[in-house]
């Protein structure tokens, strides 16, 4: 063989993994920090290089590890062969591949405007568990921050929503009726997106609760999401679309006090699909196929 023609093979070796997948952030040196450090949210990410074995074989596992987390989490993997992302990787002292690291954001305090000087630093923690889809899932979701406030019962909420006025802010509420016991990982991903716009609590309905004020079917499975604009009932509307966090965050537009910021949020999570493949076409054919997710 000639050596042009083998110098012409290497470029397939040292090709990126995810670049193509809708699901899964091909990280950089230039990204790296807006996407796992400038967030509220948990991030899982992989150190990998293209020519190890282990990396090759995790691939497809961890692409559907992204598609579970797609509207929960951020999932990303860095190629620590690129010479300008080796910063990055000795950073974390990645010294095998893969290294999967989890990166959880400390608790953010919006009442308490000392926080905000503090400085804000994610902890990492390497993962050692089964390069499975399920316990992936489930380390990244045991590993995210709860902003969403538990209520069971209609007094209580009552009194969260008139607290609007006491409180001074310029939050919106949102309150999530569900059958189910357990706070859901997408509410709680949502929480976070609307960290400082919205306050959000869940009222796990059964049977015998009590519920007035709210249209509330006790007798169908489905979550209900009732918005409640300036701390007043009389204003509040229900939530009908798509369980699907942009479809939900597009719902908010319409409120005008939160507006601006609603707007924002939305733009980052349009923007995500474009930023990790660069194009639209493709992330429509993965929301198809995409599980649903329930409040
Ligand atoms: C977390 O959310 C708060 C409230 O929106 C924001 O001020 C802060 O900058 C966020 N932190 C990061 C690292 O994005």
């Amino acid at each position: 063989m000639k050596l042009s023609s083998i110098l012409s093979l290497l470029p397939l070796v040292s090709a990126n993994f995810y670049t193509k997948d809708p699901n899964v952030f091909e990280l950089t040196a230039q990204n790296f920090d807006e996407i796992v450090l400038h967030s509220n949210q948990t991030s899982l990410v992989e150190f990998y290089a293209p020519w190890c074995g282990h990396c090759q074989r995790l691939k497809g596992e961890f692409s559907n590890v992204g598609k579970h987390l797609k509207d929960i989490a951020t999932v990303g993997a860095i190629n620590c062969d690129v010479a300008s992302n080796k910063k990055i990787c000795s950073k974390y002292r990645v010294e095998g591949y893969p290294t999967l690291i989890g990166f959880r954001p400390p608790k953010f305090n919006l009442d308490d405007n000392n926080g905000k000087e503090k400085k804000f630093q994610h902890a990492t923690e390497i993962y050692n568990g089964p390069r499975k889809t399920k316990p992936l899932v489930s380390f990244v979701t045991s590993r995210m921050k709860n902003y969403v406030k538990r209520i069971i019962t209609e007094e209580k909420l009552l009194n969260w929503v008139k607290n609007f006025e006491e409180t001074d802010n310029e939050r919106i509420k949102i309150v999530v009726f569900t059958k189910k016991d357990k706070l859901s990982s997408l509410l709680k991903s949502i929480a976070i997106d609307l960290l400082g716009i919205a306050d959000v609590v869940y009222f796990p309905v059964r049977a015998n609760t009590v519920i007035t004020e709210f249209d509330v079917d006790k007798d169908s499975d489905k979550a209900e999401l009732y918005v409640i604009p300036n701390g007043n009932l009389n204003e509040k509307v229900k939530y009908t679309g798509d369980v699907a966090k942009q479809s939900i965050v597009e719902f908010l537009t319409q409120f005008e006090s939160i507006e601006p910021q609603i707007s924002k949020v939305l733009t980052t999570l349009e923007n995500r699909e474009d930023i990790i493949n660069g194009k639209k076409k493709q992330s429509k054919k993965s929301k198809k196929n995409h599980e649903k997710d329930e409040l």
